[in-house]
């Protein structure tokens, strides 16, 4: 069978990807635009949007159209995926060849409905497939759609956490966690704003987490700058690996436990090849330090970051594209 060829989109709450056939990755860029405050004109898209977040610029708004893996700005999504279509100028030179775009699992129909009116305005009467992340990751990670072969997959993302089951392309049990990377940041913000005063930018509690995690005993401290609370000013502390592992712990523990709970209720024909497949993980969160060996441990089934996890979507997408993959359950316009 030949390839399809098209255009695939992972629409994440943190990062967006787009893949065209033949060239590969053309956008991997924070899920970010900035508008201009007062024409409300588009200045910026991706990484130069994002780059602005929560330094309070005068003239240009950041907005992240995904919160919390659902969209929640419908027009800024509309506009941002627009907007890196045209960049990478994929909507012309693939004529009315198919789409397929990822959705975090949770979006509801009317979100549904909105990224597919936006991809149909750009390019009219072009076929546009909507997948469930899950099913996208599991391709990326290396399992095979079509054989009906049992999956387990976790995807963790900025906004949500997917836990799924599979057989090959069906989905056999799924829990969707509204939690992931952002939460942490979130957490060991107020954690070192409580333990120091100190009130730290997302990109460094960002850094704490990624060079810290859960803590493997190799570095026991990291200085991080922020501003004091009280003082106002620019100020150096030096943070534990201990609070940044007890900040994030709480999000762990909701991964890990509905991972155990997904395991405890899983058809016994798919047992065997779950425990030899492994528990894949994907997304930007499987990075933490430690979260591989913590699953593990309390899974007690053999637990891998996939490779590449932040692209893994993005590759099981461009995967189900270009094989003219029907994902059962899912849309077709
Ligand atoms: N080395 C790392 N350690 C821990 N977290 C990391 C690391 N690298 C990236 N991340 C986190 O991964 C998250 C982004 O992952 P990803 O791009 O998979 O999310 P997304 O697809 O945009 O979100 P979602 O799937 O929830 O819509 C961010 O929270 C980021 O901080
Ligand atoms: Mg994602």
């Amino acid at each position: 069978m030949g390839l399809r060829s098209g255009v695939a989109i992972d629409l994440g709450t943190v990062n967006t990807l787009v893949y065209a056939t033949g060239r590969g990755i053309v956008i991997d860029e924070p899920s970010a635009i900035g508008i201009d405050r007062s024409t409300g004109a588009i200045t910026a898209v991706g990484q130069a949007a994002d780059s602005l977040t929560g330094k309070e610029t005068q003239h240009v708004e950041v907005l992240h159209p995904l919160r919390d893996g659902v969209i929640a700005d419908l027009n800024a999504t509309a506009a941002m995926i627009q907007a890196f279509l045209a960049r990478a100028r994929v909507a012309r030179g693939l004529g009315r060849k198919p789409c397929v775009i990822c959705l975090p699992g949770e979006a509801t129909t009317v979100e549904r409905q909105s990224v597919l009116a936006a991809a149909e305005a750009l390019r009219p009467r072009r076929s546009i497939q909507l997948i469930d992340e899950p099913v996208a990751a599991a391709a990326g990670a290396g399992f095979d759609l079509e054989a009906g072969v049992g999956a387990f997959i976790v995807d963790i993302g900025g906004g949500t956490t997917e836990i799924a089951v599979l057989a090959g392309g069906h989905v056999v049990r799924a829990r969707s966690l509204r939690t992931g990377g952002n939460a942490m940041d979130e957490a060991i913000t107020r954690a070192v704003r409580s333990e120091f005063g100190l009130l730290l930018g997302r990109d460094a509690a960002r850094s704490l987490k990624m060079t810290l995690g859960l803590g493997d005993g190799t570095i026991s401290q990291v200085e991080t700058v922020g501003v004091d609370s009280a003082r106002r000013t620019p100020r150096v502390e030096r943070v534990s690996a201990d609070l940044v592992a007890a900040a994030v712990e709480p999000t762990v523990r909701a991964i890990v436990g509905s991972v155990t709970e997904l395991l405890a209720d899983i058809p016994p024909n798919l047992a065997e090849d779950v425990f030899r497949g492994k528990i894949r993980l994907a997304g930007g969160g499987a990075m933490l330090p430690g979260l591989a060996y913590r699953i593990e441990a309390e899974a007690d089934i053999a637990t891998m970051v996939v490779d590449d996890p932040l692209r893994c979507v993005i590759r099981g997408a461009a995967y189900i594209l270009e094989h003219g993959y029907e994902v059962p359950g899912t849309g077709v316009a």
